[in-house]
């Protein structure tokens, strides 16, 4: 049987606004968050019937409690599709909700769905990192990793030590301009369209709207940071000020075959062109994105000069810092996530793959002049992923996709 692969879009995204853990969505359920974005999707979609939806596909790194019985399925049916649309839970840690979407993408592309729903969650406060794991004895037995690879922010000190031109001086900048850039589009009104409000019920406080992120700090500055304690290491240089924190939220989006989004006149944000994943070693995990962007670009016959926005997750400054030295580019280049990133909205884990895809589809609708952007992420237990995506805004400039050309 002869098979045409077909072009996958993303359609649309939303996600609840992230909290702090032990914050403004401590006693929200994980798969309600879920839920929120699920149903919100369809609400901003009417042209899409719920019995269209082939697959939910939602990640999350601790699968029990809220977040367990497969997630994805549960979600569903509490949004209200249909009983006959099915679900499932995927995980691959911190790039979970960014491996729901490849992995349907690569469904809607094989002819498997033509529309799917794909995200994240994590609940920090009641799933805090290492919740219920039994780590195989052989693992420190036969020295398979080093211990540090456990702890990401021993693995973030572990990349200061690999790369001695990133100081504690550079990831405070760093993490400082993430808090502008991020207080910037929110004051331009660039993130609060994508997020959906959470209503809350705290014993102490009564009923509340969560209706905007939580661990933004915008008045930070690198002065402060200098002055906070290095909790993974003894006079390290990874401190709460230039790590993504513990937080609390959910993603969803909707991806469809290109033609099936044209036949039912859903938007098309973004045009998947290629991903991939790739191992490091675990005690650097946060090398990740770059062999696998490195293997991203290859798949698509691009390279690094032809990609006009990066979206990527900043769970440790120092870790972007080894990202941007390896390619060329510069601390502050505008193509590097000009809303800001997880530093400043914080980083609940298996969601933000699909956070990061919501920004670059607002951002390519700034800049038409931009064909190619991409997502990127490092992933625990020594990971990255990858996903290329192109501009459906293209104007044909492809030039000033080039470094240095970037708009503002
Ligand atoms: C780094 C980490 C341990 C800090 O946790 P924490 O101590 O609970 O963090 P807090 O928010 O309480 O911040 C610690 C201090 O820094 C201060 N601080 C944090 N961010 C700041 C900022 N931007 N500006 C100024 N001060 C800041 C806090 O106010 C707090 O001060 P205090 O001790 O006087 O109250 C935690 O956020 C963490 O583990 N992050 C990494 C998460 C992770 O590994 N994710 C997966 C990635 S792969």
């Amino acid at each position: 049987m002869a098979r045409t692969l077909r072009d996958v879009v993303f359609v649309d995204g939303v996600r609840t606004p992230f909290g702090t853990a032990h914050g403004a969505l401590a006693d929200a359920r994980a798969d309600d968050l879920v839920v929120k974005c699920v149903a919100e999707l369809m609400r901003r979609n009417p042209g899409l019937p719920p019995d269209r939806v082939d697959e939910v596909a939602i990640a999350a790194t601790t699968q029990i409690g809220d977040q367990g019985l497969t997630i994805g399925r549960m979600a569903g049916m509490l949004s209200g599709l249909p009983k006959t649309t099915p679900g499932y839970a995927i995980d691959r840690m911190c790039a979970g909700a960014m491996t729901a979407v490849t992995t349907t993408a690569a469904g809607i592309a094989f002819g498997a769905y033509d529309v799917v729903v794909a995200g994240g969650v994590e609940h920090m406060t009641r799933h805090p990192m290492g919740e219920g794991i039994d780590l195989n004895p052989r693992i420190v037995a036969e020295k398979l990793v080093d211990p540090s690879a456990i702890v990401m922010g021993q693995t973030a000190e572990n990349l200061h030590d690999r790369f001695p031109g990133i100081g504690r001086k550079r990831a405070d900048g760093y993490a400082a301009a993430s808090q502008r850039k991020t207080a910037a589009a929110y004051a331009a009104g660039k993130i609060q369209h994508r997020l959906v409000s959470v209503a809350t019920r705290s014993p102490e406080l009564g009923w509340g709207l969560v209706t905007r992120d939580e661990p933004v700090r915008p008045e930070t500055t690198a002065a402060e940071l200098a002055q906070l304690k290095t909790p993974f290491r003894p006079h390290g240089r990874v401190t709460a000020g230039n790590s993504a924190g513990l937080n609390d939220g959910a993603t969803a989006c909707l991806l469809a075959a290109e033609e099936t989004a044209r036949e039912l006149g859903l938007p098309v944000g973004m045009r998947l062109v290629s991903y991939a994943f790739a191992g490091v070693d675990p005690e650097v995990m946060g090398v990740g994105p770059i062999p696998a962007t490195d293997k991203a670009l290859a798949t698509a016959g691009l390279t690094i000069d032809d990609i006009g926005l990066v979206e990527i997750n900043e769970a440790f400054a120092v870790q972007v810092l080894a990202f941007l030295d390896h390619y060329g580019i510069a601390d502050d280049d505008q193509r590097v996530n000009p809303y800001g990133g997880a530093i400043a909205v914080g980083h609940p884990l298996a969601s933000s793959g699909v956070r990061l895809m919501l920004q670059l589809a607002d951002e390519f609708r700034e800049r038409p002049e931009t064909r190619y952007g991409i997502t990127t992420m490092c992933v625990g237990i020594g990971m990255g992923g990858t996903v290329v995506w192109e501009n459906p805004a293209w104007q044909g400039h492809s030039a000033s996709n080039r470094a240095g050309d970037s708009a503002a």
